[in-house]
């Protein structure tokens, strides 16, 4: 429930919170029993200690996301203008799941900040039992814009000082949102890899721009993935817009999902958007040469995604860079030429890759894709953990028609038919 704060109701909160302050200081860390949800005897430790992450950014509403480990409500104070005069009080999911939670109390806070105005620059502060965390500064997005600013990447698990190198490079970027492709731990079931492999490498990122995720296979089906980090009433798959562009993330890697079922709630995405460049993320890709070899929707995906207007599919699952030349649509269907990009490179070991004629450019290099929209302009630098570029595309749209230069290396969309038939004998 969102308030408006009185500076009496200010000055009483500074107050309470310096004698929490002061219990905590005394004490240290707390060990409690009895009224606790996690059981007697489980330690609890003040502060923050996972986040807080934006989980989704809009016009009007923002989504984030903090875990701490002293059991009790927080409140997020937020404003604009440097005025932190609205808040909301959350509380907080316990988690039980994974052995550090055995361990140790974990507290999951999930909020939506509502009624925000499109395009202003806010700053929020959580505060909580014992602590007040550091200021930190989002802008939603706006109503109308030419530009954005983005990066894609996927598979930052299992080797954290990777993953960190890598957000360091991203961090030279000015972006409006991160889009993660999925894998983001080693083993998702096992709670007390979140912190170092996710959390923890995105530190000084997550603040302050949202981070979408296509969930990947290694998140798993034990729940760990959706509690820390799909935004409260939201499901795994899910749309946004952001100036000319129109993304959907979609999961095609939870148990039970059928294929034909998540193929069509994308396509229904796509063909309901009108965005001058529209993206699709999910985790297992559909063209691959390589690491996996994957086929994900064979043998439908592509039609479908020429049919509903698609520009880019970005996908993870196999570890490696590779850029295919855009497929054409069927002869005569007048659909969108797609370009497939795995981008898998986001931490894990790399896989190998098998350089194919219809491949653009592929590289075996932890990478990020850097994506920079104008209008109807495109312009994609994947950058390398080096900070060396590694592949760089431009684009023009001209009345919703690709530049003819990139449309002259386009794939027959039969060919790739058969290029994904060979590959299902050959995917684990
Ligand atoms: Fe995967
Ligand atoms: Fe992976």
């Amino acid at each position: 429930m969102n308030k408006f704060c009185s500076s009496s109701r200010m000055s009483r909160r500074k107050s309470a919170l310096r004698l929490t302050c002061l219990i905590v200081a005394v004490f240290g860390v707390l060990t409690m029993t009895g009224s606790c949800a996690m059981g007697p005897l489980q330690k609890q430790t003040a502060g923050i200690t996972k986040g807080p992450v934006l989980l989704a950014v809009y016009k009007d509403r923002a989504a984030l996301m903090w875990e701490t480990g002293i059991e009790g409500p927080c409140k997020l104070y937020y404003g604009g203008d440097r005025k932190l005069d609205r808040y909301v009080e959350s509380v907080p999911e316990t988690n039980q799941a994974g052995e550090e939670a055995v361990k140790k109390a974990v507290f999951i806070h999930k909020v939506w900040l509502e009624d925000l105005q499109a395009g202003r620059t806010y700053d929020y502060r959580i505060t909580g039992l014992g602590f007040e965390d550091k200021i930190y500064t989002f802008r939603t997005v706006p109503a109308s814009a030419d530009r954005v600013s983005f990066i894609v990447y996927g598979d930052s698990r299992t080797r954290p000082s990777v993953h960190r190198r890598l957000v360091k490079q991203m961090k030279k970027h000015k972006v409006d949102f991160v889009v993660n492709c999925g894998d983001l731990v080693t083993k998702g079931n096992k709670y007390e890899q979140w912190g170092p492999q996710f959390f923890e490498p995105l530190k000084g990122l997550a603040e302050t721009v949202p981070v979408y995720i296509a969930k990947g296979n290694h998140e798993g089906d034990n729940g760990n993935f959706e509690k820390l980090l799909m935004p409260k009433g939201q499901s795994n798959n899910f749309g946004f817009d952001y100036g000319p562009v129109h993304y959907f993330c979609a999961d095609n890697v939870t148990e039970g999902l059928k294929d034909e079922v998540q193929l069509e709630l994308i396509l229904a995405d796509a063909r309901a958007s009108d965005a001058k460049w529209k993206f699709v993320s999910y985790h297992v890709p559909s063209v691959n040469s390589g690491g996996h070899w994957s086929t994900w929707g064979y043998p439908d995906v592509l039609e479908g995604l020429a049919g509903a207007g698609v520009d880019f599919v970005l996908a993870g699952h196999s570890h490696i860079y590779e850029r295919f030349r855009p497929v054409a649509p069927p002869d005569g269907t007048g659909g969108n030429y797609v370009t497939y990009i795995t981008s898998g490179g986001g931490g894990a070991l790399m896989h190998s890759i098998k350089p194919d004629a219809y491949h653009a450019v592929t590289k075996k290099k932890h990478h990020f894709c850097l994506f920079n929209i104008d209008g109807n302009k495109l312009t994609m630098d994947t950058i390398g953990i080096d900070g060396r570029l590694i592949d760089h595309l431009e684009l023009t749209k001209t009345a919703g028609r690709l530049n003819r230069e990139y449309l002259r290396t386009a794939i027959p969309m039969e060919e790739m038919l058969a290029f994904q038939r060979k590959n299902l004998e050959r995917q684990d």
